[in-house]
């Protein structure tokens, strides 16, 4: 199948490729599409052989659930069984916004799409190209990251074409996305709400509603991996620059191709330690103080490092304050779990 490209507005979107877009979406094909946090890929969430489509495409593991997306409030209670007072005030605080919830969820809802729970996980994005097409299409989207499963999410629609190209009828493209990581996953299922995915909206700000909030982030089926080796470091300034410094002379010296990924402060304190021929792609990633930008940009940063060729990416680690939890969340998945202190 040829996959169509449309460029469409970010914040106007054209009415009639809107409409294009959600008749394929009706006729059962996917449509991968831009939200606040990352690229969804969308299909008719009520259409069982729709949503089967969208876990071929990724070559995603049957047994992870899917996130439907909606663009208006009724619509939770067709697919919630139960929207307590919890989710109602979450829902008026945070949506439209990088929050999903997981509630009991009602009958009507393929297995296809929770994997057999008896949980559905809701989400109401911000972007006005999701909203559109939500809304022209008349269901909810079933909607994962528009990824090949495993490696970093697409936040442009050229990551959603290198990944997904010839087996998804279109993609709708509108630039860069602004959040960068994925939406926060809170289960509100339980008596405890449970903090499954940190992402987009922090555990400060669900705290503050709700009082307390478990975080239980094992998700089997999440490594937000590029294909070269991530070794995070972490320390001060000082001796995270040091130990690069010694890593790269070691890589190259072992004819390893090095991709750098660092803070601006690191950079700094680097100087010119680093030979710049042992490095085959680096990126300053901006200042420590500035964790929105480096949200931003980080998934597309993993994947330049790829298409550079790079072998081993060396990264380092951030403070598990506001959107840090979830940058550091992602950065451990794509390093395995590994840090190193220094
Ligand atoms: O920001 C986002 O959430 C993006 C955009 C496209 O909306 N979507 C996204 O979807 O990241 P996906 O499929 O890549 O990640 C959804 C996560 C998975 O980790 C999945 O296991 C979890 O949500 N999830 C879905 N339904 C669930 C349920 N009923 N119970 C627990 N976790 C669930
Ligand atoms: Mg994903």
């Amino acid at each position: 199948m040829e996959t169509k490209i449309w460029s469409v507005s970010a914040s106007q979107p054209e009415p009639e490729i809107i409409k294009q877009a959600a008749t394929l979406i009706r006729q059962g094909g996917l449509v991968a599409f831009p939200t606040e946090t990352v690229y969804g890929l969308g299909a008719d969430g009520l259409n069982p052989q729709a949503v089967e489509k969208i876990f071929k495409a990724k070559e995603r593991p049957t047994d992870n659930p899917l996130i439907l997306h909606v663009a208006d409030f009724a619509t939770v209670g067709r697919l919630a069984r139960q929207v307590d007072e919890r989710a109602t005030k979450l829902i008026s605080a945070f949506w439209p916004g990088p929050l999903t919830l997981v509630l009991p969820k009602q009958k009507s809802i393929p297995n296809e799409v929770t994997a057999g729970l008896d949980t559905v996980a809701i989400r109401m994005p911000r972007h006005p190209v999701a909203l559109a097409l939500i809304k022209a299409s008349g269901t909810p989207l079933a909607a994962p990251s528009a990824n090949r499963s495993g490696y970093p999410s697409p936040t442009t629609g050229q990551h959603v074409y290198t990944d997904l190209a010839g087996r998804i009828e279109a993609i709708l493209e509108s630039g860069p996305t602004g959040v960068g990581l994925e939406s926060t996953v809170l289960d509100l299922s339980g008596t405890v709400p449970v903090v499954w995915r940190p992402g987009g909206v922090s555990l400060e700000e669900l705290t503050a509603i709700l009082g307390t909030v478990e975080m239980k982030t094992d998700l089997k089926y999440t490594h937000y991996a590029p294909r070269a080796e991530v070794v995070l470091l972490q320390g001060s300034t000082v001796k995270v620059a040091a130990k690069i410094k010694a890593l790269v002379d070691d890589y190259s010296g072992q004819g390893k191709k090095i991709g750098l990924l660092l803070t601006a402060e690191t950079w700094i304190e680097l100087g010119e330690m680093v030979e710049k021929s042992a490095v085959l792609y680096q990126q300053n990633l901006g200042s420590s103080s500035h964790l929105e930008n480096i949200a931003r940009i980080i998934y597309r940063e993993l994947r330049n490092c790829d298409l550079a060729g790079v072998e081993i990416i060396l990264t380092e680690t951030y403070q598990r304050k506001g959107l840090g939890v979830a940058l550091m969340n992602r950065l451990l998945k794509s390093a395995n779990g590994q840090v190193i202190n220094v």
